[in-house]
């Protein structure tokens, strides 16, 4: 298989998992051949840790015909321009999570690439994990029998404490739901399929918020988006989930994302991560027993997903983060928000197909 030629744009905080994993473990499937940043010293330093051989600039990846996949690293008030311009530019793109800020973006972004038929695919790509993959193969197989319910749960008291510049996670695309809901909506999609209906109750509990991490300490930071948000998803297979995505929580004992199914229930691990444990507890049993995970890529395998799309370019065949599941996602989110406002059930004009599941018995670095 050839390789894919690749450009990462935006050399942030994100990017360092990214340069690490395409260079050295999926090496065999893409080839970094340059990296961009608005700020050039960003792009420069990377290029030098990682040997990429060119630091370009935006315009200049999009006039290099061999690049043929652009990475977007970009924060989320940047994703829909970059993506926007390299899909024009008739590249496949892959982006970080969310796809966009609106609806709209989104939706240009998807029609786009149908157009120019190339691919867009984003993150996250943690569902293609052990963890969640594991879990997928145990709903498929019938072990909890049918699903009826879900609940998840990421409260935390937000990212002040460590990002080094966390302004975004306050702003318009940023909160807890754009943060963080695209790692639990995707895990959920990926083991029970696309949402048919939402209703969501938003609130923000701080007006401002105080960074505390070094560079920016003491910046105040006001909050422009609801940072404590509940959702109830009425899957199309008739399973019902709540989720609740909170930057005001400071303390909980509540699962990251529990199924119950008519024979019994399954701790899905975090789906922020690549790993387990994955549990189970049948009817008439008393312990939760930990399984054992049936697929590879249980480390932190951010690249998996940017792999997996230079493998279908390759092969032909469809990637797994793909951009209908990422704009479902989208259109859940905002949603949420929606239903919250107008105090209505929303029905979702959107689905998606599952992605399909991970291939078992391979070795790290490789896909099919
Ligand atoms: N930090 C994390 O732990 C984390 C984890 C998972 C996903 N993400 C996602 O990754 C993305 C980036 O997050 P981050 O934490 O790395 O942010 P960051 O601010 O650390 O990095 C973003 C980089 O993009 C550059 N940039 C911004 N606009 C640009 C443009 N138009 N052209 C070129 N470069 C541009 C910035 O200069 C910066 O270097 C976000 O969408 C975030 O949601 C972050």
């Amino acid at each position: 298989m050839s390789k894919i030629k690749v450009a990462i744009v935006g050399c942030g905080n994100i990017s360092g998992i990214y340069f690490k994993n395409l260079t050295k473990r999926f090496n065999n499937l893409v080839e970094i051949a340059a990296c961009v940043d608005i700020i050039k010293e960003k792009a420069e330093a990377a290029g030098k840790e990682y040997g990429i051989p060119k630091v370009l600039s935006f315009e200049e990846v999009l006039n290099d015909c061999e690049i043929k996949l652009i990475v977007n690293l970009t924060i989320p008030a940047s994703h829909a321009e970059v993506s926007l311009a390299a899909l024009e530019a008739g590249k496949h793109v892959y982006l970080e999570k969310p796809l966009a800020i609106s609806r709209e973006d989104g939706r240009r972004m998807v029609d786009l690439a149908r157009e120019k038929n190339v691919l867009l695919g984003c993150a996250p790509e943690t569902f293609m994990g052990a963890g969640i993959q594991t879990c997928r193969k145990l709903i498929d197989d019938g072990v909890i029998g049918k699903p009826i319910a879900a609940s998840a749960y990421m409260m935390c008291h937000g990212h002040e404490s460590w990002h080094p510049a966390p302004e975004f996670y306050y702003k318009i695309g940023g909160g807890p739901m754009f943060d963080m809901g695209p790692y639990y909506l995707t895990a959920l999609i990926t083991l029970l399929g696309s949402v048919r209906r939402v209703s969501g109750s938003v609130k923000k509990s701080f007006e401002q918020r105080t960074i505390t991490s070094e560079s920016k300490k003491g910046t105040i930071i006001d909050v422009e988006v609801p940072t404590h948000l509940s959702a109830l998803l009425d899957f199309a297979d008739g399973t019902t989930a709540n989720l609740t995505t909170s930057f005001d929580v400071w303390h909980h004992n509540m699962p990251n994302i529990e199924i119950y199914g008519t024979e019994g229930s399954l701790k899905v691990p975090d789906p922020n991560t690549f790993a387990g444990p994955v549990m189970l507890k049948l009817k008439g049993e008393t312990q939760w027993r930990e399984i054992p995970l049936t697929h590879e890529y249980s480390e932190n395998s951010r690249g998996v997903g940017v792999a997996d799309m230079a493998a279908a370019i390759s092969g032909n065949r469809k990637h797994r983060a793909h951009g209908d599941l990422a704009y479902h996602v989208l259109d859940i989110m905002h949603a949420v928000h929606e239903s919250s406002d107008s105090g209505k059930h929303i029905l979702l004009q959107s689905s998606c197909e599952r992605p399909t599941m991970m291939p078992m018995g391979v070795q790290d670095g490789e896909l099919d």
